[in-house]
């Protein structure tokens, strides 16, 4: 069964009665542009055509019952739970986070029940949790007829991850989610949410994304990613400006010589040089040159790996035998110690290049990844 129709069978077994209508959010990966979105900075992003679903109807007590195949026992709240960020957790705290952040921002959420299906794979840094955030948020709002004009939602969404789950992430993945085009790569401004739509013609250019599922344990992720967001805040604040953002590549150097130990110096050099890798990406594939992004995919996961340190040794493997299997280039995506990897192969060669990725994972002993080709697909929508 495909995971719309899994959502309204699993609606329609729960609540015994039709659902009033369904919507998709994808997952997503990103192009290019890591740890950049917090820094007030670039991301190059693109939804994927992998999606969760949540089929729901309104519930006249005015409360929120949430089913979701991945765990059999509903998780049931009202007002009170949705108002004290914590009351709800685990993965119904993003359904109360999303309730949470439209009661907080002025609007009368209408009580649903809801059934949620998923082919987003949880905690392979695809972002599952702002693909849920979406879904609910514009199932809410269609069911309601708040008057809540899409620009606003990534952000809204975030406050849910932010506020009510606990996250301190940027914007990236929501804007992505909900934002994103079949075709493109969504080029986002993270400090005025400017976005620009791309053109990214995988077929066109006879390309394909490989997505490796590293399928490595996260270690200590969540940990590790607030400490980066701290780091850069207090170099932002030591150098004097409102974010790293603001420190243009071209004053790098004198930046770096007022900073006093190696680590931040390495943590400001990553985020400042991929700033630059997003616009310089952005301006090869204006120009059609989809191929000769390759190097800046690679120069990043090197920066990722050796100056903002946040990637691991599977990581680091799939990345090498993606290249040497021939991937024009290859990135970890998303927020590191884990997670996937992307690379850029020529269409025709990306079963060869899975296959690479897979045979050096079993000569290190890892567990076999996940591979998977994707195209740049659209974002939240309803679908009737
Ligand atoms: C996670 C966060 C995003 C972003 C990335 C790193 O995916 O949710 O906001 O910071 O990490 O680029």
């Amino acid at each position: 069964m495909n995971v719309a129709d899994r959502a309204t069978a699993g609606f329609r077994q729960r609540y015994g009665v039709e659902p009033a209508g369904r919507w998709a959010a994808p997952g997503r990966v990103n192009l290019i542009g890591e740890h950049t979105d917090y820094n007030d900075g670039f991301v190059l992003p693109f939804a994927l055509p992998l999606r969760t679903v949540v089929a729901a109807a309104p519930a006249p007590d005015g409360r929120w019952t949430v089913w979701s195949e991945l765990d059999d026992e509903p998780v049931e709240f009202g007002a009170a739970e949705a108002d004290e960020p914590g009351r709800v957790d685990g993965w119904a705290a993003y359904v109360a986070g999303v309730v949470w952040a439209l009661r907080a921002d002025g609007h009368d959420v209408p009580g649903a029940r809801l059934a949620v299906a998923s082919d987003v794979p949880v905690g392979s840094g695809l972002s599952s949790s702002a693909a849920i955030e979406s879904a609910v948020l514009a199932a809410l709002v269609d069911l309601g007829g708040l008057d809540l004009p899409a620009e606003r939602w990534p952000r809204l969404a975030q406050r849910a991850e932010n506020d009510y789950v606990g996250a301190p992430t940027g914007i990236m993945d929501q804007s992505a989610v909900i934002r994103g085009r079949a075709g493109h790569a969504l080029f986002l401004d993270c400090r005025t949410e400017e976005v620009e739509q791309i053109p990214f013609d995988l077929d066109g250019a006879r390309l394909a994304v490989l997505v490796v599922d590293s399928r490595a344990p996260h270690r200590h992720a969540d940990g590790e990613y607030a400490a980066r967001r701290r780091g850069c805040e207090h170099a932002a604040t030591a150098l004097g400006v409102t974010a790293l953002r603001d420190v243009p590549v071209a004053g790098l150097d004198a930046a770096l010589a007022r900073l006093g130990d190696d680590e931040t110096r390495r943590r400001v050099r990553h985020v400042v040089t991929e700033n630059q890798r997003v616009l310089d990406t952005v301006a090869l594939l204006r120009a059609g040159r989809v191929r000769d992004t390759g190097p800046l995919l690679t120069a990043s996961h090197v920066s990722m790996r050796d100056d903002f340190e946040i990637t691991v040794p599977e990581i680091d493997t799939a990345v090498e035998a993606a290249l040497s299997a021939g991937a024009y280039g290859a990135r970890m995506t998303g927020g590191g110690f884990g997670g996937c990897v992307l690379a850029l192969v020529d269409a025709g060669a990306a079963d060869a290049v899975a296959a690479a990725v897979t045979e050096a994972y079993a000569e290190r002993g890892f567990t076999a990844p996940g591979t998977l080709t994707v195209l740049p697909s659209s974002g939240v929508t309803r679908l009737g």
